[in-house]
């Protein structure tokens, strides 16, 4: 089996009991951007970019207690992955995240595609799916995540690094634009009666 593959049945096994926002499927498709982002950037290297997209959720702290990317290096050592490029891949997967990195842009380009890939998942139509699957799974009413959009995931798009996700991003952009649009057309006339 290729290191690939192991990661990607890694994946699924660490993801099993995981529902919502953040389970294997979001992790095989942030693996699926940052491959199609990666192939317009040719001075990328393309394992690097695979193994830290598919291990980016691995030590993620709001589903499991590890620390220091131990669920990533135990999988990467096992598989004996150097150790130089094993810091190299953590390094990469701590500068993704949003809330933990406002403001900051990876020092890596593999860094800035896998936070890329990251991201476009988080916007368009499956943004808002993953939004509303959150939002319920803490028992929040629509109105309330509508905020989220505002919060963060309209601001999103012009937080792009490569080229390609800025432009994946403008269209998934527009899609959201357009959804909050008719939310507020279709639930005015019950919120006016409300009020
Ligand atoms: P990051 O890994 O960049 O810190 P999060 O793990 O906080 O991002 O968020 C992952 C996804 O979970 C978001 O893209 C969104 O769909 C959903 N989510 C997170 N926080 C909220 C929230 N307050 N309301 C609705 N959805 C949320
Ligand atoms: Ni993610």
């Amino acid at each position: 089996m290729s290191l690939i593959d192991a990661a990607i049945d890694y994946v699924y096994s660490l993801f099993r009991d995981n529902a919502g926002g953040h389970d294997a499927e979001h992790t095989l498709r942030v693996y699926q951007n940052a491959m199609m982002i990666a192939q317009q950037e040719p001075d990328c290297d393309l394992e690097t970019v695979a193994l830290s997209a598919l291990l980016h959720d691995a030590d993620d702290h709001k589903l499991f207690h590890t620390e220091n990317n131990a669920n990533a290096r135990s999988f990467l050592t096992q598989h004996d992955v150097e150790p130089d490029k094993i810091e190299y891949i953590c390094k990469a997967i701590n500068a993704v995240s949003f809330s933990q990195n406002r403001g900051k842009r990876p020092d890596s380009l593999e860094g800035m595609i896998v936070q890329d890939a990251d991201r476009l998942d988080a916007i368009g139509a499956i943004g808002i799916a993953r939004t509303f699957a959150f939002g319920g799974e803490h028992g929040r009413p629509l109105e309330a995540t509508i905020q989220h959009f505002h919060d963060k995931l309209l601001l999103l798009k012009d937080e792009m690094n490569t080229e390609t996700a800025k432009r994946i991003a403008e269209s998934r952009h527009l899609f959201m634009v357009n959804f909050l649009q008719e939310f507020d057309a279709e639930t005015k006339a019950a919120r006016l009666r409300k009020s």
